[in-house]
């Protein structure tokens, strides 16, 4: 199974986003992950749809945006119409998660559903037709930086074997303090899609880390 490497643009330098796109072309990245804050699903604040616009128009790479917002069915469709190729809104935002998700792929992206650590996996069993994946959130989110909850590597497990039980087929992404310490765990458990922030835009060398983290994840898999 091949293992996504997105970088997420939350660790890198905002003045210089074209920058960190390149980075992340250099570097070999499969998708870049885009952290939307709306200062009410979580306190802080971060990119919006212009932002999101000008990212499309700097890059080839589909940007995988990450709706942290409250009640993304009122404003979804800026982010599709600014370029989002995948976009995952938060069970825990939305009265309307199947209506997002019909949104997301009428409109031709990919459509997940996020998780908070808090929210147990059986959440999305009454979306797996409607999912094309699956973020599972391993730090509560909100910031870059944070420690990697291990209780993650379970619940992507667990989602693997409910998915598999339903005959889903559906990516599992995995988001908040992924490294190359926990990358092959996770590989192993069933990510396909590793999001990482801090261990590429925080390291010396950025596109080295992006082939290090694939590596990681890709070693107990192959093995
Ligand atoms: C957290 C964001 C993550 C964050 C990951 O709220 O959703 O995407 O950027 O950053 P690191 O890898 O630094 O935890
Ligand atoms: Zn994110």
């Amino acid at each position: 199974m091949k293992v996504s490497i997105a970088p997420s643009l939350l660790a890198a330098d905002f003045a210089r986003l074209a920058d960190a796109l390149a980075i992340a072309e250099a570097g070999g990245a499969d998708l870049v992950h885009v952290d939307v804050m709306d200062g009410h699903f979580v306190p802080n604040l971060t990119i919006g749809p212009p932002v999101l616009r000008a990212l499309r128009r700097a890059t080839r790479l589909p940007l995988d945006v990450h709706l942290m917002i409250e009640n993304p069915e009122r404003t979804l469709s800026e982010y599709l119409d600014a370029g989002a190729d995948w976009v995952s809104v938060h069970v825990e935002g939305t009265r309307h998660l199947q209506k997002c998700l019909a949104a997301i792929r009428r409109a031709g992206a990919k459509a997940g559903a996020a998780l908070n650590p808090a929210t147990p996996a059986p959440a999305l069993a009454a979306a797996w037709a409607d999912l094309d994946y699956a973020v599972v959130m391993s730090v509560n989110p909100g910031w870059g930086g944070q420690p990697f909850l291990s209780s993650s590597v379970e619940k992507v497990r667990e989602l693997r074997s409910d998915a598999r039980e339903a005959g889903a087929r559906l990516a599992i992404e995995v988001d908040g303090g992924v490294n190359a310490e926990n990358a092959g765990a996770l590989a192993l458990a069933g990510a396909e899609i590793l999001v990482a922030g801090t261990a590429v835009y925080g390291d010396l060398d950025p596109a080295g880390a992006i082939a290090r983290l694939r590596q990681a994840a890709m070693a107990p898999v192959q093995a």
